[in-house]
């Protein structure tokens, strides 16, 4: 019996005899050879088999064998640089452990409804794999910023009784005849830890039942939230950027290969270091409504318009070669390339139809609304770094965060946009610690202060200024990975519009 390894541990037995365990991804016919590509769930690694070294029936069988049958595959491990993951298998026996026909998923293209359809098989993709590798990675590395840091963990509820954000994206629940709610945030449970531990954090799944369809929202997703005594905002903020550059910097070093994959900006990523850009709310108004944002839409458009040209030209191209007599092959990966250049001429509609839709609300942008996606993405498009914006109109924002005492419009928040269009990863803010001025808020937003007793009693026994922030994950790993739609970077996806598993 030869040992059992894993493929991202075939350095380590250059030259001898080992078996792997895994999923067929590819096979393919040479003459007398198979050239069967193994994948493990750590990597990728070529299994060459030669008719004669294997009994024939069991050579045919496992030529006949479909994409992601399971294996064990016996063989020499031989050092091949050309070969995918560095390293060749030469085979000397396999034992078929569970045949697949017909496996749905094929190496050409399929549109985004029929693989969120078929979630359950399309996370063995390789995309897939590489986008779960680097969320893997980010939360390990938010868990060690926060216990290397002097944080304690907090688990904070899931079933709720109280508001943390917008009353209209509560998810309701029938507790047992009564109405509770799902939680949308830790954070006024937090608040309450914060004044046992001093340096607290939650992490965990949050529900918004949020009537957004965008590429930014899901119903259910991952938030971690550090809630911090004795902390200002410029204090959040510096705690903000070590911990984001930390993120970064670890993806960076433990899953470069992944994101060369996944074709992400590693560039663009080795940038992200403290200090990121600072604005104020008030001056990103001015920015949204200046020449620089007209002129800067309008080159977006002129870019948009010219690769939309470039695309069309292809794609007539390709529809003019599916036409000519070709083989079935070329027939499939013309079809893969359309479907990819089809969704890519999609996007790019929409992005056409909506420039002059965000020119128009960024020109006419009054000072006091919240800033929408489409400001958002504007304000980060125009930076190579993460980008805080302080201090939002009081009105638009919850009534937890604390009224800046020298100029009473507005509170001492932050959003903190990820560079490049992405727009918002996290919301944070300096609390309200004054007794009279909370209850105040709770009031003003329509709330009821006897449901918020025990918040408010934080600020009747020992109040003290303090605050802290949400860092959403699906976003940041869109952001990381240079994944378009967060729906991809959480394993099964729960959207307004769809649950598919
Ligand atoms: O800005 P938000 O709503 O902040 C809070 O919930 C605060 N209570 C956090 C705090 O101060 N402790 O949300 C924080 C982050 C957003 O920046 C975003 O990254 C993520 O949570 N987020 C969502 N991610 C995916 N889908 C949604 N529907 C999201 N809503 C918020």
């Amino acid at each position: 019996m030869s040992q059992s390894v894993s493929i991202n541990k075939l350095n380590e037995h250059v030259d001898q005899q080992v078996t792997l365990q895994g999923w067929m991804a590819r096979n393919r016919p040479s003459g007398k050879v198979q050239f069967l590509v193994l994948r493990d769930g750590t990597g990728l690694c070529q299994c060459v088999i030669e008719k004669g070294v294997l009994p024939d029936d069991l050579f045919d069988q496992v030529k006949r064998l479909g994409q992601e049958s399971s294996m064990a595959v016996t063989g020499t491990v031989r050092a091949e640089e050309r070969s995918v993951g560095g390293h060749e298998l030469a085979v000397t026996d396999v034992r078929i452990i569970g045949p697949a026909v017909d496996y749905p998923i094929t190496p050409k293209s399929h549109g985004t409804e029929f693989l969120m359809r078929h979630r359950h098989l399309h996370l063995r993709s390789q995309r897939q794999w590489a986008i779960g590798k680097i969320r893997h990675t980010v939360v390990d590395a938010i868990r060690r910023f926060f216990n290397d840091n002097g944080f304690t963990l907090i688990d904070t509820p899931i079933f709720t009784t109280i508001a943390g954000e917008e009353v209209g994206s509560l998810f309701e629940v029938d507790y047992f005849g009564d109405p509770i709610h799902l939680t949308q945030t830790g954070q006024l449970y937090l608040e309450t830890a914060a004044m046992s531990y001093g340096k607290v954090y939650c992490f965990g799944p949050t529900f918004r039942a949020e009537k957004s369809k965008t590429r930014r929202h899901l119903t259910e997703f991952w938030m971690v939230e550090p809630e911090v005594a004795f902390i200002d905002l410029p204090g959040l903020l510096e705690l903000a950027e070590t911990f984001v550059s930390s993120i970064v910097s670890r993806v960076l070093a433990d899953n470069r290969s992944e994101l060369e994959q996944l074709e992400a900006d590693i560039p663009a990523l080795e940038k992200i270091q403290a200090p990121f850009y600072r604005l104020t709310y008030t001056e990103c108004v001015d920015i949204l409504t200046s020449d620089r944002t007209r002129t800067f839409l309008a080159q977006q458009m002129t870019e948009f318009q010219t690769q939309k040209a470039i695309i069309e030209s292809r794609i007539s191209e390709l529809e003019t070669q599916q036409q000519g007599s070709v083989k079935q092959w070329q027939k499939d990966k013309i079809a893969a390339e359309l479907i990819d250049l089809r969704s890519e001429q999609s996007e790019l509609d929409t992005k056409i139809e909506n420039n002059p839709k965000h020119a128009e609300l960024a020109a006419n942008f009054q000072w006091g609304k919240d800033l929408g996606g489409s400001d958002e993405t504007i304000i980060s498009m125009m930076h190579d770094k993460p980008v805080f914006v302080t201090h939002y109109p009081r009105k638009a924002k919850a009534f937890y965060m604390k009224t800046d005492r020298s100029n009473e419009q507005v509170v001492e928040n932050f959003d903190c946009l990820a560079p490049a269009g992405f727009g918002e990863i996290i919301g944070g803010s300096v609390r309200e610690d004054d007794y009279d001025t909370l209850i105040n808020r709770v009031k003003e937003e329509g709330l009821t202060p006897e449901n918020y007793s025990w918040y408010l009693d934080l600020r009747k026994y020992g109040t003290v200024p303090h605050g802290g922030f949400g860092l959403g994950v699906e976003r940041t790993v869109a952001w990381i990975t240079g994944e378009k739609h967060i729906r991809q970077c959480i394993p099964f996806p729960r959207m307004m519009d769809k649950v598919y598993i």
